[in-house]
């Protein structure tokens, strides 16, 4: 069913091939600044890409710092290659997501790039892309139940959690051990499937150890569902974080807190800063945004993964040149990432490890941040 779609998704792009390159117009509609709820509205007024070829980029929030810089490279990429841009934020709201997904179908844009605020709830938009033969290409998040979905480009998920969990058993030699260690998990989103490919990546390197007793989880709680975090919000992470401190770690040390990514990472930080007198513990995150970088310098946050927006929107640029130039679409991976209707053809990029030895290289040394914002 899904080679069926490509077909016509592919025959719908050969078709929208034929303006590439016509438009010159740099327009910008991204209206979710600050995401003060407006986001719904669109500035585009175009009724089409009269001329030019138009991509929408439809980003979930503009609160993790993440997103920011993955519509911003996108949009300056594909802008550079004479594409008109529709970007839109959607203040995590779901239903706002699916207005400005439909906004995009009926102003015309030739392509859409969605990253999902849950991968579920885009159903009916994605029924009219396939309508219209509007091809999508999930970005970072797989959008799921939808055969609309053409194409997807991430970063490898699981490969993210196995650099957390292996980063445990590396810093305490989990495998020579006789010690045991406390532990904490803080998982993300339950409507992010990547929260779950992070969390087995990591829990599939360290459950031996919670079985045979060398990590202790002194809260019970231990299955993806008890530890995820809705929303991946830094406040949700820090009042179950301070809650599970009080009733187990006022008088133990709590010496590692595995956690998916930064903004969770910064919810445990912040309830260890408020609520814990032990031995600061080892944390994991992911995404090396700002506020966790400065923690890792400070010696709040052990490590993070780099996940180059750049490399992925770079990548997703290709993606959507080749889909409109009817070329053969440039993935790595074609068995992995299953959305519930098929198997979708995908382009994984590599996560990189990152601490207070490698941020300077891999950080500023590569202009993704300046040395001024990590002051
Ligand atoms: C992304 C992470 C990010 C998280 C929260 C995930 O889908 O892959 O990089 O930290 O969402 O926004």
């Amino acid at each position: 069913m899904k080679k069926k779609l490509l077909s016509v998704l592919l025959t719908g792009a050969m078709a929208a091939s034929m303006f590439v390159g016509c438009g010159t117009s740099t327009e910008t509609t991204d209206t979710g600044a600050a995401d003060a709820g407006a986001a719904t509205e669109s500035s585009d007024t175009a009724g089409g890409a009269a001329g030019g070829t138009k991509v929408g980029v439809a980003m979930p929030t503009k609160d993790l710092q993440r997103w920011n810089q993955d519509g911003a490279n996108m949009q300056k990429e594909l802008e550079a290659a004479g594409y008109e841009v529709d970007l839109q934020y959607a203040s995590n709201d779901v239903q706002t997501q699916v207005s400005q997904i439909e906004n995009m179908i009926n102003s015309g844009c030739n392509v859409l790039v969605v990253a999902a605020i849950e991968g579920s709830s885009l159903g009916e938009a994605m029924d009219m892309a396939a309508e219209k033969k509007i091809p999508v290409i999930a970005y970072d998040r797989l959008i799921m139940n939808s055969d609309a979905v053409s194409y997807y480009a991430t970063f490898d998920n699981y490969k993210v959690g196995q650099v957390q969990g292996q980063y445990i058993i590396d810093q305490l030699d989990l495998k020579n051990t006789d010690q045991t260690y406390t532990m904490e998990i803080t998982a993300g989103d339950p409507g992010d499937n990547n929260a779950g490919f992070f969390y087995n990546g990591a829990m599939d390197l360290l459950k031996e150890y919670i079985e045979k007793g060398t990590l202790v989880v002194k809260s019970g709680q231990v299955e993806f569902a008890e530890v995820a975090t809705p929303a991946w919000a830094t406040e949700t992470a820090q009042s179950r974080m301070e809650t599970i401190l009080s009733s187990n770690y006022a008088k133990d040390d709590l010496n590692i807190c595995l956690c998916s990514n930064d903004s969770t990472a910064l919810g445990v930080e912040n309830a260890l800063a408020a609520n814990y007198k032990g031995e600061y513990p080892i944390v994991t995150g992911q995404d090396c945004d700002i506020e966790n970088t400065k923690n890792m310098i400070a010696g709040k946050q052990s490590m993070s993964v780099f996940k180059d927006t750049r490399t992925l929107a770079s990548q997703v640029v290709k993606m959507v040149g080749q889909i409109l130039k009817g070329e053969t679409v440039d993935v790595n991976d074609t068995e992995t990432y299953d959305n519930g209707k098929g198997v979708v053809p995908s382009y994984l990029c590599e996560p990189v490890f990152a601490d207070k030895d490698n941020y300077k290289e891999l950080l500023i040394d590569s202009g993704y941040y300046t040395e001024d914002q990590l002051q």
